[in-house]
């Protein structure tokens, strides 16, 4: 009797915690189970077409979950989507207890943080990537040499494997302006980092995992060799940062600040009696780390997807190369200053970015007071989950989302023409920071390459899938391409 009495009042306090933690007026979504909340529904594959399908139509475009006791939204559709990226209550981040437990346990660096240390973090970063090759002039020289050195490799090939091809280039470039160095595409300390990296991004989504929904499990459940290589990974980054940061701090010299990070160290030193202020060497490592995580895979993955579609694609890619005959001829390699009279390319390249989306929901915002949206009640606190995807295949927008059509952004003159609904940088306050960098690495590498190479599928191998490959960082499945030199 004792035993069935103290079930039944487990059990009511079970209910009375699932109902406490309800929102009165929070938005339709999936059901919710006591303790578990939604997540047995969250879409392990692809949720950003769930989200804007199946759930979008059963509930609209505010979706109401619980990650366990957490309070979280998933937000599809352009109205709703620019507008929660534009106001300033919905630009918080919650915190990735995962990563930040392996990372000093302290909220440091450019992705997962707020408030004003990300506002003087950010604003920081971007002035002084700018002294260091982030400016037009020195940042395509940089490029150009990334580019060069793949060209080289190329000539001397048939065929090659796309998968990770501009991985280590686009992290030299960004390398360079943090710290200087530059590795060589075979260089084996910075190829472990980054496929153990490629893992991380194809393992998870947005929403989480299980275990970051309810990160106790952790210490009840033995470590499971999966999160124990995660943790491998994750080490191997940091040592690798760490080191660099070490190396700068014994040779730096104040007066001749070398990279962004003996600029970081500089105004450590200067800030070193100030309690409030935001530049540790804690800090500085897990922003380097941020903008490796974030810089590499994306540009990487970006011009993987060109090069799928110009093999698709081989009109396309005749076309593109007329176009940069006519304007440039074969004399003289493509620059920066080339994008805006390469009409038809940019139709291209946005198209791709268009229609497979290296980043299809935003990094995780997070409500940072109670507010509304659509009518309902949103407390401070409440997960956002952004769906970009939703406007980038909007059929109502599109037309025909699904079809690879470049002349979509060309007017009846053949000139290019933005579209306020291309948000493959994010929009607002939370805005991609590499903006600029990824978009002159991709035009470089994609224009040069076109100029000198033709590509197609090789002979012996099957027409390769636009399927992407699933993740936070979405990926082409690989496959390689035949090398031709144009004639
Ligand atoms: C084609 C390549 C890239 C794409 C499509 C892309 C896209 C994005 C998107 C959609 C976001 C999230 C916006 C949000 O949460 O609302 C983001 C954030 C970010 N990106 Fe990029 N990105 C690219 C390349 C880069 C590069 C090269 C860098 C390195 C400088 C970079 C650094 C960042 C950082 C630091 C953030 C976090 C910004 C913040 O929270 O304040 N990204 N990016």
């Amino acid at each position: 009797m004792a035993y069935l009495i103290a079930v039944v009042a487990f059990l009511a306090v079970v209910f009375y915690l699932w109902m406490k933690t309800k929102p009165k007026n929070f938005p339709p979504g999936p059901p919710r189970f006591p303790i578990l909340g939604s997540v047995l529904y969250l879409p392990r594959k692809y949720p950003h077409v769930v989200m804007s399908g199946k759930w979008a139509e059963k509930y609209g475009p505010v979706v109401g979950l619980m990650f366990g006791s957490r309070k979280a939204l998933a937000v599809s559709g352009p109205k709703t989507v620019l507008e929660v990226l534009h106001r300033d209550e919905f630009q918080g981040r919650p915190v990735n207890t995962r990563v930040q437990k392996m990372l000093f346990n302290k909220r440091l660096g450019l992705i997962f943080t707020d408030g004003p240390y990300w506002q003087e973090l950010r604003r920081f970063t971007l002035r002084h990537l700018r002294d260091f090759g982030y400016g037009r002039t020195s940042m395509e020289s940089l490029i150009m040499q990334e580019v060069d050195d793949l060209i080289k490799e190329m000539r001397s090939k048939d065929t090659i494997q796309v998968h990770a091809l501009f991985r280590i280039p686009a992290l030299n470039i960004l390398w360079a302006m943090m710290s200087g160095t530059r590795y060589s595409r075979d260089d084996e300390e910075l190829q472990t980092i980054l496929q153990g990296l490629d893992k991380i991004f194809r393992s998870g989504t947005q929403s989480g995992r299980f275990l970051d929904v309810f990160p106790v499990l952790r210490r009840i459940l033995p470590e499971s060799r999966t999160y124990k290589h995660f943790v491998d990974i994750i080490n191997n980054l940091l040592n690798f940062v760490k080191r660099t940061v070490r190396e700068h701090e014994q040779n730096l010299d104040e007066n001749n600040p070398r990279d962004f990070i003996d600029t970081y160290l500089i105004q450590m030193r200067k800030q070193k009696t100030n309690a409030e202020s935001i530049f540790t060497e804690e800090g500085l490592i897990v922003t380097c780390q941020d903008l490796f995580n974030a810089g590499g895979d994306s540009v990487d993955n970006t011009l993987g997807f060109c090069l799928l579609y110009m093999v698709l694609h081989p009109h396309v890619q005749s076309a593109v190369q007329r176009e940069l005959d006519s304007v440039l001829g074969r004399d003289r390699r493509p620059t920066i200053e080339d994008k805006h009279r390469l009409h038809y390319v940019n139709a291209v390249i946005t198209e791709v970015m268009r229609i497979n989306p290296v980043v299809a929901m935003a990094v995780p915002h997070r409500v940072v007071k109670d507010t509304t949206l659509n009518g309902y009640t949103i407390p401070k606190d409440t997960f956002v989950l952004i769906n970009f995807w939703s406007l980038l295949h909007d059929r109502e927008h599109w037309g025909d989302p699904e079809v690879f059509r470049p002349e979509r952004f060309l007017d009846e003159n053949k000139t290019f023409v933005k579209d306020e609904w291309m948000i493959s940088f994010g929009a607002g306050k939370r805005m991609c920071l590499g903006e600029a960098l990824a978009r002159n690495t991709v035009f470089l590498f994609f224009t040069t390459l076109l100029q000198e190479f033709s590509f197609s599928v090789p002979e012996d191998e099957s027409t390769p899938q636009t399927l992407p490959l699933s993740g936070m960082i979405m990926a082409p499945q690989p496959f390689s391409i035949k090398i031709s030199r144009r004639v």
